[in-house]
């Protein structure tokens, strides 16, 4: 059998192998980590094969026993690999021979390796999964806490990197936080496409014992049971979720990453980076090096390299298995121990900071309002429009709409300032103030109504940068009440997100 061993395993070949193509296709130093789940799917095929009335009862005892006692092996590290293992299964069959005799040869009857490995990767792949789920929702629930505590800290927020809008410091950690949620629930999606038995699929023709499929489920908790053989033992559609999966979550991280370090230079002073997580250079004391971020950003770049090379891998690949799947495993194994130390990092980092509240405040400039100052001259013009109504609007507190409702002619659109309009009068107010070398809070009424008439004594509350914030309750907004709102939301949100993990 060709395909089912490239050394002897098959008997056909006779000659020895090239040395440096055996060190080129043996893969014990990288798989020798399925070494539990390989002993686990074993187990399960020994039963399915005493069922098959392949294995007697006292045969299947051996050889469970024997697996047994090459588990415990593994677990010790005390399991000697000898340089003749090509991989896992060819080390664990080997070890097994040896400890209870020929009978050993009777584990891969019509099993393959090609069934085995799938097997073996989908097991570790879903046992990864619920833990990188576990340290990502530790990580979203630090930023929607402290998202809670730091509510009313207010600094700028940046569009082209250039100061844009006010917003609570609490809007900008759940940004992150809604966007990890996202990450969280594709974690979930995933674990339940690949939560199908592959085991049973043989070379790649089935298994022609007749084998209990659905015993080989329910021994290694899959949902269910693959429907073609050709396509089990040859999709890595899993593997290739989970690197996607993977790369959209690191990409963003580095966003968040990319922002704390910016936030953290000495030039924008916002926020202080724990020592635990920062570097000192042996040249220039001074200095504070955001190492942490900085790899969480680099490891991005390292993980998305992981998911281009299995797409690159299976592209164009013959139909079942081929030596080039086994790629795959390398693959997972980066990716999963980057992101899980990845994810612990960035939860030391959000929960370890120190935000410099006052720097936040003092970035605040009046420039800043000058949507709102046009969206004053909107809600002037409404207000005037509202006449005698308006105080219904200040005294009930009613939404505008709900007044309007009350106008018997409805809103009255001459007197309305629609907020192109409005932003141009803005823009002329800013024009002016630095015409004048001063900011536009200080600028004179006069000043403004030359403007527009629609200036009054009351916008000098356009210039706070609490109102300005307060102003955005839509869902969604930065107003305290809509950042309250998505906390909450969250909070549930990862209640439900945990019973998935
Ligand atoms: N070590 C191999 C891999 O990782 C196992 C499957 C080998 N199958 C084969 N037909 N050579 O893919």
């Amino acid at each position: 059998m060709a395909t089912e061993g490239e050394k002897h395993l098959g008997g056909r070949l006779t000659g020895s192998m090239d040395p440096i193509l055996e060190i080129l296709n043996s893969s014990i130093a990288v798989d020798q980590r399925l070494s539990e789940v390989d002993i686990q799917a074993s187990m399960a095929y020994a039963k399915a094969l005493e069922k098959a009335s392949i294995l007697t009862k006292p045969e299947l005892e051996k050889i469970l026993s024997g697996l047994e006692k090459i588990s415990e092996e593994w677990s010790k590290g005390v399991f000697v690999v000898n340089k003749s293992d090509e991989d896992i299964h060819t080390a664990n069959e080997r070890r097994l021979k040896e400890l209870i005799g020929d009978i050993a040869g009777k584990l891969q009857t019509g099993r393959s390796r090609n069934d085995q490995v799938v097997t073996d990767l989908k097991l570790f792949m879903k046992n990864s999964v619920s833990v990188l789920s576990t340290h990502l929702l530790q990580l979203i629930k630090t930023l929607v806490e402290r998202a809670a505590i730091e509510i009313d800290v207010i600094l700028p927020g940046y569009t082209h990197l250039q100061k844009a809008q006010p917003i609570r410091w609490s809007q900008f950690l759940l940004s992150h936080a809604v966007a990890l949620t996202r990450d969280s629930e594709r974690l979930g999606e995933i674990k339940k496409r690949m939560n199908v038995l592959p085991l049973g699929s043989g070379v790649l023709a089935g298994n022609p014992l007749d084998i209990d499929r659905e015993l080989l489920r329910s021994e290694l908790d899959f949902a269910s049971i693959s429907l073609n053989s050709m396509d089990a033992i040859s999709e890595r559609d899993s593997v290739v979720e989970l690197l996607f999966v993977a790369t959209l979550l690191m990409t963003h991280l580095s966003r968040l990453a990319e922002d704390l370090i910016i936030y953290s230079t000495s030039e924008f002073g916002f926020l202080t980076l724990s020592e635990a997580f920062i570097a000192s250079s042996s040249l220039m004391p001074q200095k504070k090096n955001p190492i942490s971020l900085e790899l969480i950003r680099s490891k991005t770049g390292r993980v998305f390299g992981r998911c281009a090379s299995i797409l690159m891998v299976l592209k164009g690949l013959p139909s079942t298995y081929n030596k080039d799947l086994q790629e795959d495993k390398e693959a997972v194994f980066d990716v999963v121990d980057t992101l899980t130390a990845v994810l612990q990092v960035a939860t030391g980092v959000i929960s370890t900071l120190q935000i410099n509240k006052e720097n936040m405040e003092k970035a605040l400039t009046p420039e800043m309002l000058s949507t709102d100052l046009a969206l004053y001259l909107v809600r002037k013009g409404v207000r005037i429009s509202l006449g005698q109504q308006t105080r219904e609007l200040e005294t009930h507190s009613l939404h505008v709409s709900q007044v309007v409702e009350l106008l018997p002619g409805g809103l009255d659109s001459n007197l309305q300032m629609p907020f192109r309009q409005a932003l141009t009068a803005s823009g002329k107010a800013i024009h002016l103030a630095e015409t004048k070398g001063i900011t536009i809070n200080n600028l004179t009424l006069e000043d403004l109504k030359s403007i527009s008439p629609l200036f009054a004594s009351d916008v000098s509350q356009v210039f706070s940068f609490i109102n300005s914030v307060e102003q955005y309750t839509a869902v969604g907004g930065t107003a305290k009440s809509s950042v309250t709102a998505q906390i909450e939301e969250l909070r549930e949100l990862l209640k439900k997100l945990k019973e998935q993990a």
